[in-house]
């Protein structure tokens, strides 16, 4: 036993304590140990309650700060790979770069937008799509211009196709349709085409948006001149339309409009899920032997400003 070490515990005798009791530094009477061990356990409860009180207090005023400047500035890559029996072999490898939910407005400007397009630059989409929501609510033509313009600016040699969303119908819709359209993207709204890659072709096509516009996908399967047997991409922005296209032709679903709930509280879920996004909220899901729906949890956020447990999302699908 070393000199400092109180016998029968654990807690060094300070000496400085010990002194100060008017015992001496080398006092070996019961009293000072017993008051140091005293001093030192209400410090330690003490520390230990304002630790908590502290992390507590953190927790709630942090939590606003973090989910505002922090997470939904922290763009995610998430990437997946599509598998099909009808997937034309010269198709196997190539990269479909799937965003949505820009809700480009008051919480998300022009500076954001460049960043993520520098981002999806970056991945060199074969494919890129948009799956509705370019904005919040308001949109301006000299808002347009420019998103149009850095939106230009993502090349994808198999084309770039875009959707509306819910939200693209509150605010002045020819603009948004006008700001796609000029950016490069080829918009689908109850329309499809093919891509063509060499001798081989895929069917892509889009839906119009369930909650405010006017969807009617008979027009894409009811058209006779769509093949049936062909590979085929559908965009629709509410994910949960999967149940009922799930006795069509499509391969795979791109969806968005959840945002995957924005906020993700522990032991309760997505704080918030919008109509026709609750039972496909977010990532991938095997809806039947040929359909597959990936739901990607958007780029901007709508009613509250914050993400939390939900990072914005970049999807990468690899189709092989
Ligand atoms: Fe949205």
């Amino acid at each position: 036993m070393s000199s400092n070490q109180v016998p029968g515990g654990d807690v060094e005798q300070d000496p400085c304590l010990s002194f100060a009791a008017g015992k001496g530094i080398r006092g070996e009477e019961e009293l000072p140990v017993t008051r140091i061990n005293a001093e030192k356990k209400l410090t330690r409860r003490n520390f230990l309650k304002k630790g908590i009180l502290a992390a507590a207090g953190l927790f709630v005023l942090g939590l606003p700060g973090y989910s505002f400047f922090v997470e939904k500035n922290q763009l995610e890559i998430n990437r997946i790979r599509i598998s099909s029996p009808r997937l034309p072999v010269s198709f196997k490898g190539m990269k479909i770069v799937q965003i949505s939910d820009l809700h480009f407005g008051f919480f998300y400007g022009p500076e954001q937008l460049q960043t993520l397009v520098d981002q999806v630059r970056s991945l060199h989409p074969d494919l890129f799509c948009f799956t509705g929501d370019l904005i919040d609510r308001r949109f301006s033509r000299g808002e347009a211009i420019k998103v149009s313009d850095l939106l230009k600016q993502i090349d994808a040699p198999y084309r770039k196709f875009a959707i509306l969303g819910n939200h693209d119908y509150w605010g002045d819709t020819a603009l948004v349709k006008d700001c796609l359209t000029s950016a490069g993207f080829r918009l689908l709204i109850n329309e499809w085409t093919l891509v063509k890659k060499g001798n081989d072709v895929i069917s892509v096509s889009g839906l119009d948006d369930l909650l405010n516009g006017k969807p009617d996908h008979s027009k894409v399967f009811n058209d006779a001149r769509f093949d049936l047997d062909l590979f085929h991409l559908m965009l629709v922005h509410e994910p949960d339309f999967a149940k009922v296209i799930s006795s069509d032709p499509v391969d795979l679903q791109l969806s968005g409009h959840s945002h995957g709930g924005q906020i993700n509280l522990p032991f309760f879920g997505p704080l918030f899920t919008p109509p026709l996004s609750r039972k496909f909220s977010s990532g991938l899901y095997q809806i039947n032997e040929r359909l597959t729906l990936y739901t990607n949890r958007g780029i901007g956020t709508t009613i509250l400003p914050f993400r939390f447990a939900c990072r914005p999302e970049i999807t990468v699908i690899e189709l092989g």
